[in-house]
């Protein structure tokens, strides 16, 4: 189940949205994209780009991406904490972030004006960060899950990091997850 969990700045808990439609049209409200996408049931890069491809069409158009690329990770993967580490602080990008989710789970944190929404994203949804909006990605401590990427230029995707360690007071991806979901 996707979910919004809403904090303020320091961390404390606001609110919870469960109902995807709800989270959406939040979202939606402040520029963000949120989709639910239906899953095909395809692995491997070259057959989920195939299988995907009038979605990817759709949202190359609308953002005028030029490729996309398969992003996968798994538990046992050797570099798994620093990889986590590398989208943990709070960052912007002078491009859209955009991702899809396949099969697995992922938290975009994103800080909007004083208020962070942290969205659990699982496999069927699609998030856009928009550019220039703080925000970080975690993954958790055991990370799993295969995402499509799309970008413009390579270097819109580039990590402007903020400074701010707000990201540290936030409960992190592990922590929403065990209190709000069972599996
Ligand atoms: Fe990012």
């Amino acid at each position: 189940m996707s979910l919004l969990v809403v904090y303020d700045e320091t961390g404390n808990f606001l609110w919870l949205e469960k109902d995807h439609q709800a989270i959406s049209q939040k979202l939606r409200d402040m520029g963000v994209l949120f989709e639910r996408w239906s899953i095909k049931p395809v692995k491997g890069q070259e057959d989920i780009l195939s299988a995907y491809q009038d979605d990817i069409q759709r949202i190359n158009e609308t953002f005028h991406f030029i490729s996309v690329d398969v992003a996968s990770i798994t538990p046992d993967h050797p570099k798994k904490e620093e990889l986590r580490n590398m989208f943990l602080k709070e960052h912007t990008h002078s491009d859209f972030e955009v991702r899809f989710f396949i099969e697995g789970r992922g938290t975009f944190y994103l800080h909007l004006q004083d208020k962070v929404y942290a969205v659990v994203c699982e496999e069927g949804d699609l998030i856009s960060v928009p550019a220039g909006t703080p925000h970080w990605f975690d993954m958790g401590k055991n990370p799993h899950f295969t995402a499509i990427r799309f970008f413009t230029i390579p270097e819109g995707w580039v990590a402007n990091f903020t400074g701010s360690n707000i990201s540290e007071v936030i409960p992190d991806h592990d922590s929403i997850v065990s209190s709000w979901l069972t599996s």
